[in-house]
């Protein structure tokens, strides 16, 4: 999750356990260091946090003035001091972030070809290969360069070589990297704030760029070896700007990060030709899968919002029957389940009590179990019989936002995938749906581009005391989660309704002073949200409808419209979510509230 790199004339030790510290808010689960000194190469590594580091590099400290550090955030592989980074080969050693897509293929090869694995890790493939190579011949450079080759994904990467003890080779895709520039020495990092006490020069390196660091200066180069130039920046954010990546929040951020959040959630899932979704975290055998009779989905908070969607999704697709509950409604009310039932928790620490105890709780009536989590080895993560992770990285804001859309991407996988093992989805279908989850990063791109506009709504509502939010079938769930986060974060009063049960209670509500945000893109239902959207003009309330931004019979009618592209039904909560989050965001920050740690709320519930 974090990386540092360093090559100069001061020790690096301290200088790679500092950059690491100022990358801590980030989350991670274990770290490690590689530094090249006298004895050659030398690696600590440990379990939890940097002071466990820290305690050990105290006793046998590391000298030399090259080196690479890292935290790592366990994607493939529980947190254990194995599973840490740097992972050596030989003269090799290696830390990285990302997801290595083919690494199970290009194991298995290594594998065939005589190499013996350490890790449950895909980063040891990469130290792998580029030893395969440097061993057989190839300079440094180019051993990196034929590793590359045969990696797909995404991926930062920092490499030291024994055989070169005063080069460091970095390169990226897709995952950021950043050179920074000193006197007489330079720096490699993940992130701006792990080096910005000792540079203020600074390359953001492109996809595919690679860095050769060594004591005659730096050249970064393309895929073929040829130089390449960037332009040098001057960061002027501050410290705290800066862990932020420029952004005044950690929720904002969160929010701007989704579209890449959900390709690091489906990509490495599916087969980019084929339309085959590849699940190997599920382990139910299709004719275990075929013997289910329904799915209960247990969660709490936005992750309840998420399964809720999901009942939607899978009903829809699967043709089973689907129940879903409260953590803690769940957990005390003897829920009728069996070993026909898969049980299907959502968390995003997979931590949260209520939802383990109903995990718990369903696996001693014998259900089977799968989970949804971020947080990698997590109790949840650990308990259930699969584990399907959302890869959305570490989420800081308290108010949920990526975790969400990733689960909703999950859910839809897992649905698709079920639905094809049940003959409820062709081949040709599944394509299709996938195509159309292909397009949902760009179309998330052009919702976020609406953001100033949407402040300025903000600007508009920002005194209400009030606020009503409508969505009909699988965009219900998305009032309710709109509500929520303004609730949560605005600590104004909010309320989340099935539009039709409008006129069982919130009717009495509507005045001029209420804003009602309502869900109103072309759905089955859309002549219905019609008629509640003339019920809440009638009774003077002020609506704000998210809608496409063709529809001119919501824009023509409404006060006020947020425009959204259009995608296919079960795809479109993940698109109408992000007005609500920004929206939520704006109010809340244009009130002064602690966005990111909002009043009396965790980040996660541990307690019941
Ligand atoms: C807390 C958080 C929410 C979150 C809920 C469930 O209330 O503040 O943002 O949705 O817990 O958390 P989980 O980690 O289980 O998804």
């Amino acid at each position: 999750c974090g990386i540092v790199g360093y090559l100069g004339d001061k020790e690096a030790m301290p200088i790679l356990l500092d950059g690491l510290k100022r990358l801590e808010y980030r989350g991670y689960d274990s770290a490690g260091m590689a530094v090249m000194g006298g004895h050659g190469l030398e690696i600590r590594r440990s379990v939890g946090k940097l002071k466990e580091l820290e305690s050990q590099l105290a006793k046998a400290p590391l000298r030399g003035s090259v080196g690479i550090g890292h935290t790592r955030w366990a994607t493939h592989g529980r947190p254990t001091e194995n599973n840490a980074h740097p992972h050596q080969v030989g003269h090799i050693a290696v830390v990285h972030n990302g997801i290595i897509e083919n690494y199970l293929e290009l194991k298995r090869k290594l594998i065939e070809e005589g190499h013996t694995f350490t890790s449950e890790t895909d980063t040891e493939i990469i130290s792998h290969l580029i030893y395969k190579y440097s061993s057989r011949g190839a300079t440094f450079g180019e051993a990196v360069r034929l590793a590359l080759q045969q990696v797909r994904g995404s991926y930062a990467i920092v490499v030291i070589n024994e055989r070169e003890p005063r080069t460091l080779i970095g390169t990226r895709k897709e995952s950021p990297m950043i050179l920074g520039l000193g006197n007489g020495e330079n720096f490699l990092a993940s992130d701006v704030p792990a080096i910005l006490s000792h540079t203020r020069r600074m390359v953001f390196l492109e996809d595919n760029d690679i860095v050769v660091m060594s004591d005659d200066g730096i050249q970064i180069q393309d895929l073929e070896g040829n130089a390449i130039d960037r332009p040098v920046t001057n960061i002027t954010w501050s410290p705290a700007m800066a862990e932020k990546a420029g952004y005044k929040h950690f929720m904002l951020k969160e929010i701007f990060e989704q579209p890449r959040a959900l390709i690091d959630t489906f990509r490495h899932r599916v087969d980019p030709h084929g339309g085959e979704i590849i699940l190997e975290e599920f382990h139910l055998n299709p004719d275990e899968v075929k013997r289910l009779k329904k799915i209960t989905m247990v969660a709490c908070g936005t992750s309840f919002h998420a399964a809720l969607v999901g009942k939607f999704m899978l009903e829809s697709l699967c043709r089973l029957p689907v129940e879903v509950d409260l953590g803690s409604e769940f957990r005390y009310r003897d829920p009728f389940v069996d070993s026909q039932t898969l049980l299907i928790s959502i968390s995003q620490s997979g931590e949260t009590a209520d939802t383990l105890a109903g995990l718990r709780e369903a696996k001693t009536k014998g259900a089977r179990s799968l989970a949804i989590c971020n947080a990698v080895g997590s109790s949840i993560a650990r308990e259930s019989e699969s584990v399907f992770y959302t890869h959305a990285g570490p989420e800081i804001g308290v108010a949920s936002t990526k975790a969400f859309t990733t689960q909703l991407v999950s859910l839809y996988l897992i649905g698709l995938y079920l639905a094809k093992q049940l003959g409820y989805r062709q081949p040709d279908q599944i394509q299709q749906n996938l195509q159309a989850l292909f397009k949902l990063p760009t179309l998330l791109q052009d919702v976020l581009d609406e953001n100033r506009a949407i402040r300025e709504i903000g600007q508009k509502y920002m005194k209400a005391n009030n606020f009503l939010y409508l969505g009909r079938g699988i965009h219900y769930p998305i009032a309710l989660e709109g509500a929520l986060k303004l609730k949560e974060i605005s600590y104004i009063h909010a309320e989340g309704y099935p539009a039709g049960e409008m006129k069982h209670g919130p009717i009495a509500l509507i005045d001029e002073h209420l804003p009602v945000v309502v869900l109103a893109t072309r759905s089955p239902v859309f002549e219905k949200m019609m008629s509640n959207i003339e019920e809440v003009i009638a009774r003077r309330g002020r609506v704000i409808a998210v809608s496409e931004s063709d529809n001119d019979t919501v824009r023509e009618k409404v006060e006020t419209t947020i425009p959204v592209p259009e995608t296919s039904l079960e795809l479109s909560p993940i698109l109408l979510v992000l007005p609500l989050q920004l929206l939520a965001y704006h109010i809340a920050d244009l009130r002064g509230t602690d966005v990111d740690q909002p009043r009396n709320l965790a980040k996660s519930v541990t307690v019941e």
